[in-house]
């Protein structure tokens, strides 16, 4: 396993957003997440990258207790994630884009700043790097206009990209293809399948038809609990979700 989630709680005020979640996650594998609005997805993604702290439970990442790490720890360590909403630098470029993605993650950078040829040559390769990733999710073309001017659906290519850079383990996906149409949102998926080889993927998404096209692991949340996980074919036929999540 290389993700494992232990009776997470975590509440906000009152409302209790998780309530003694557990989930395990194999190595290069898709699993995916969904859940009414409100059920406690994000809630989940933030307490596993770090995000926000849980009240209670325990959060192990390759073997190793990450609960309550910070987030720059956690990324450090192979995971990253990618946000709900898409959060794109104004006056950026796309490739600008990968390249901080990839800075921002890799704080080891710092003492290169001495070594000018170093500095240089770590540039050269992230440069490489991204225009390679930006090529096989096919927005290379793209990559001397402004981040912002994309299409939605070339954004959220880009925050994959983004999330790419860093070479993680792992990856935590929120929403990587809504709002994108059909055609589009089936490519994104298609690209995180062709990744799955180097990879482990948690998705969210509200799309039920995508995760049982991709996923090897679906995971059903209502109200801060997981209700319902299996294979696509298990959890497509199980009474709960039919009730809670398939509207009957
Ligand atoms: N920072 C916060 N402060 C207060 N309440 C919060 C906060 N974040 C989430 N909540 C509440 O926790 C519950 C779970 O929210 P969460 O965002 O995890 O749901 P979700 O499953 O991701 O929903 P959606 O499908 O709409 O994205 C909701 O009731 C929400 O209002
Ligand atoms: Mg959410």
């Amino acid at each position: 396993m290389i993700l494992e989630v232990n009776d997470i709680e975590k509440s906000f005020g009152g409302i209790k957003a998780l309530d003694g979640v557990s989930v395990s996650i194999e190595n290069n594998t898709i699993s995916g997440l969904i859940g009414p609005n409100g059920s406690g997805k994000t809630t989940l993604l933030n307490t596993v990258s770090g995000f926000l702290a849980p009240d209670k439970g325990t959060v192990y990442f390759g073997g190793k207790d990450i609960t309550s790490l910070p987030p720059f720890q956690v990324s450090r360590l192979g995971m990253t994630r990618t946000f709900q909403i898409t959060r794109l630098f104004r006056g950026m470029t796309v490739l600008e884009s990968m390249l901080l993605a990839s800075k921002t993650q890799d704080d080891g950078l710092f003492p290169v700043f001495f070594n000018r040829k170093k500095l240089m040559e770590t540039e050269r390769r992230d440069v490489q790097k991204a225009v390679e990733i930006l090529d096989f999710l096919e927005i290379e073309h793209m990559k001397h206009e402004y981040a912002v001017a994309l299409s939605g659906g070339q954004q959220k290519l880009l925050s994959l990209g983004m999330a790419l850079m860093a070479d993680p383990r792992m990856v935590l996906l929120d929403e990587p293809v809504a709002g994108v149409n059909p055609t589009l949102a089936n490519k994104i998926f298609e690209k995180v399948m062709l990744e799955k080889e180097k990879r482990t993927f948690l998705v969210v998404e509200h799309n039920i038809d995508i995760l049982m096209n991709f996923c090897d692991i679906i995971y059903v949340m209502n109200k801060g609990r997981i209700v319902a996980s299996g294979t696509p074919d298990e959890v497509q036929r199980n009474e709960t979700v039919i009730d809670v999540y398939l509207g009957g």
